[in-house]
């Protein structure tokens, strides 16, 4: 028997405000490492704020009617899961088009949550650029062919996922910290959290410096992207020039550092968060003193099945962590 899980319409209020937690076992004498720990949103990732910003901008706009319109967008999961819950949440109906590589476990939080799921034979996370993408392609020909129904929020080019960022992650971090922090490192996907967390931040002190992180190519980091690979999001082009240094994950350390995080910090990340504790790493080497920041966009609960395939956890220890995490959240759609 399927079930769907019923999420009240107060569940848009528990999105944000998620902790930020010093990693004090990566800490030397001079550098000090704070991580954001997004899955504590209620549908589990960063991309509660965007799709919680992009539909309440699309209601403003009166472009969404309760119980008739249906929410279609390509996504490779976190964007998806927010988009399915907070649309369930607020009275719409969702049909999702996904890369047929996205984890097992991401594609039943989907059906879970009630989304209809489109699969497409893409790379994981869906490329951007004319003829190189099917599930953006096939999103926007679904939505073209019944415009009075269909509503595609498009977070590659809607504003309202840099805006997410600008008024809620950068403020909450800069409060966090008191404003006492010197870099900030995020993963890369359509490139709303880097750009909108980042001009907010570079409004309060220009001196901080910004590091985004994309994907090696052919990857296996949910959520990231390659620029070479897939073209840049047109919301990136936009702000691009915010960003002060990048650096290239690969999936080898992004994977080494999950495991890390979990031996010597208890804390169970998704791979972006591998890839970012790598780059902050990398980075403190280069620098004298400071605080880096980074973002942490999921948990490691929606991977065994990549971790099992990786060798990175045995089911022992996974399932050990999961017992003994510190700091990991309940979302919504948790099996229970
Ligand atoms: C796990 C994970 N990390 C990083 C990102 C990148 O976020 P953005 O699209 O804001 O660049 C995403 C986006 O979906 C994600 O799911």
């Amino acid at each position: 028997m399927s079930m769907t899980t019923v999420v009240s319409p107060d569940v848009i209020h528990q999105i944000g405000n998620t902790p930020l937690v010093e990693l004090n076992s990566f800490a030397t004498g001079r550098v000090k490492f704070f991580a954001k720990l997004e899955w504590f949103n209620p549908f589990g990732s960063i991309k509660d704020r965007a799709a919680c910003w992009m539909i309440k901008e699309a209601e403003r706009k009166g472009l969404l009617k309760k119980g008739k319109s249906i929410i279609i967008e390509p996504t490779s999961g976190n964007t998806g899961i927010a988009l399915t819950g907070i649309s369930q949440a607020l009275g719409y109906r969702v049909e999702m088009v996904i890369p047929d590589k996205v984890s097992d476990e991401t594609k039943k939080i989907l059906k879970r949550l009630g989304a209809t799921v489109h699969e497409t034979s893409d790379d994981l996370c869906p490329r951007v650029g004319a003829g190189t993408d099917q599930s953006i392609s096939l999103a926007k020909a679904i939505s073209k062919s019944r415009p009075d129904i269909y509503y595609m929020p498009n977070q590659y080019e809607n504003d309202a996922n840099f805006l997410a960022h600008y008024e809620s992650t950068g403020p909450e971090i800069w409060k966090q910290t008191n404003g006492d922090m010197t870099h900030f490192l995020a993963g890369c996907g359509t490139g709303g959290t880097i750009t909108g967390t980042a001009t907010y931040l570079k409004e309060k002190n220009k001196n901080i410096k910004i590091i985004a992180i994309q994907a090696q190519k052919n990857h296996l980091l949910q959520g990231m992207r390659n620029f070479e690979e897939s073209s840049m999001p047109e919301l990136f082009l936009r702000r691009e020039k915010i960003v002060d240094e990048w650096i290239t994950a690969t999936n080898e350390e992004s994977f080494a550092l999950v495991k890390e995080l979990a031996v010597k910090e208890g804390l169970l990340v998704g791979p972006s968060s591998g890839s970012v504790m790598a780059s902050m790493l990398k980075t403190s080497k280069k620098m004298e003193r400071g605080n880096l920041v980074g973002i942490f966009a999921d948990d490691g609960t929606k991977f065994k099945s990549l971790y099992d395939q990786q060798g990175i956890f045995t089911d022992t220890e996974y399932y050990n962590i999961l017992k003994t995490a510190k700091n990991l959240s309940k979302p919504i759609y948790a099996f229970v």
